[in-house]
């Protein structure tokens, strides 16, 4: 077991959940307590997929005497008022109290979801966060994050709330279907562009071994990317500035994943790539490092461009006007329509959109003064490219 601590974060990284309770001793300042000495009850809350693939091991090293647990459907779905109120009316029905804990165990979704359950019950009681999926991993379950969906509106209803601990087992990934494996390489990529080029050259270096789950690459990954996040949430807890390079690629990307159906990592590596060619537009990075950028792109089997099947996004589109369009204007409405979605991106201020785009290898930097015609030429140039 590793730690990775700073003045806001306490993250742990191990490879299996054995060493649960020493961690969470050493973070309360004791010597080989068991959950049991810190917490008067203790409510996992998890996703049906992880509770089959992954919750008995965790519960075995907990040695707890009894934990009660709220199993929810896996999928975004969950993260919304009804769950959120069902979870609610069960903590106060085992009586859950200021000094019980939740313990998220899942993907992102649980994350967020659990987080944001313990920031509101009795105005806060400690949560402890064991990611699941590569993405919460690396990003989700770090930082302090939590939040729900009002509707489509992803995330409105939420808080800052940092976890008292963070407990990474990288053997978790094991169970993950590929799919997510993936998705999540997007994020893991990300870092690599926006703090460590030397990361870069690791990932293409090792793709074949990551993408077979290799233990020691996992471990490193991992851990390479949960310290770039603890460093930079330490900076900027509250996304008042550095955060907001986090959300490289995510600006463009949120666009292309609301209209077009397709997972948040495809998205955000379509988003990434049109950051890059906005970026050589700008004239503010070389063709070569962009070069880089498709190659360990195309290593990873993520997408660059993404197709405009129109009857993908109208389901998810309730706006008459749009729906009543003729054939042909489709492809403009949907290029403007990623516009719309980016300007209303709530990390957006003064009604400028916010654009992460790198500037240096291994560095980018926020830019708020593109033109929307640059930003609508390059959604162009990315679609069915
Ligand atoms: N709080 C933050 O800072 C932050 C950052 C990024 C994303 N998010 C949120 O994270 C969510 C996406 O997270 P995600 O990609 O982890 O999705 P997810 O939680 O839906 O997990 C993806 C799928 O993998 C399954 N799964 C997870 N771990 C598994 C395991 N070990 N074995 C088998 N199956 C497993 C889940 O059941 C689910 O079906 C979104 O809601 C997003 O808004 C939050």
């Amino acid at each position: 077991m590793e730690k990775i601590t700073n003045s806001v974060c306490n993250v742990v990284i191990d490879k299996s959940y054995r060493n649960f309770n020493e961690a969470l001793s050493i973070f309360h300042n004791k010597i080989n307590y068991n959950i049991n000495d810190i917490y008067d009850e203790i409510l996992i809350i998890s996703d049906q997929n992880v509770y089959n693939n992954v919750v008995d091991e965790l519960v075995e090293s907990i040695k707890a005497k009894f934990i009660y647990e709220y199993i929810v459907m896996p999928g975004e779905n969950s993260k919304c008022l009804d769950v959120y109120e069902q979870i609610m009316n069960y903590c106060v029905k085992i009586n859950l109290s200021r000094k019980s804990v939740i313990i998220a165990v899942g993907g992102g979704v649980v994350g967020d979801l659990a987080g944001y359950i313990a920031s509101t019950y009795m105005r806060g009681i400690d949560v402890i966060q064991v990611p699941t999926s590569l993405l919460a991993q690396v990003d989700s379950s770090i930082g302090g994050k939590t939040g729900i969906n009002l509707g489509k509106v992803k995330n409105i209803i939420g808080s800052f709330y940092q976890p008292k601990l963070t407990y990474i087992n990288v053997d978790a990934l094991k169970s993950l279907p590929q799919n997510e494996f993936i998705s999540g390489m997007a994020e893991v990529i990300k870092y690599s562009i926006i703090y460590d080029y030397e990361f870069l050259d690791y990932l293409i270096e090792n793709s074949e071994a990551i993408l077979n789950r290799d233990n020691e690459c996992l471990y490193y990954i991992v851990k390479k990317c949960a310290s770039i996040k603890v460093e930079v949430v330490e900076k900027d807890e509250k996304e008042g500035g550095l955060r907001k390079i986090l959300n490289f690629g995510h600006t463009f990307g949120h666009g292309v994943e609301k209209l077009c159906n397709i997972s948040h990592g495809d998205a955000v590596n379509i988003g990434m790539n049109m950051a890059f060619k906005l970026a050589l537009d700008e004239k503010l990075i070389l063709n070569d490092y962009y070069e880089k950028f498709i190659k360990v792109s195309n290593l990873f089997n993520l997408p660059l461009n993404f197709k405009s099947d129109t009857n993908d996004y109208y389901e998810d589109f309730d706006n008459d006007s749009f729906k009543e369009c003729s054939l042909d204007k489709d492809e403009d409405i949907l290029i403007n329509e990623i516009l719309n979605i980016m300007k209303s991106d709530k990390k957006n201020s003064f009604g400028k959109i916010n654009l992460v785009l790198p500037v240096k290898l291994g560095e980018v930097k926020i830019i708020d003064n593109i033109e929307e015609e640059k930003i609508l030429h390059i959604i162009r140039k990315c679609k069915n490219a």
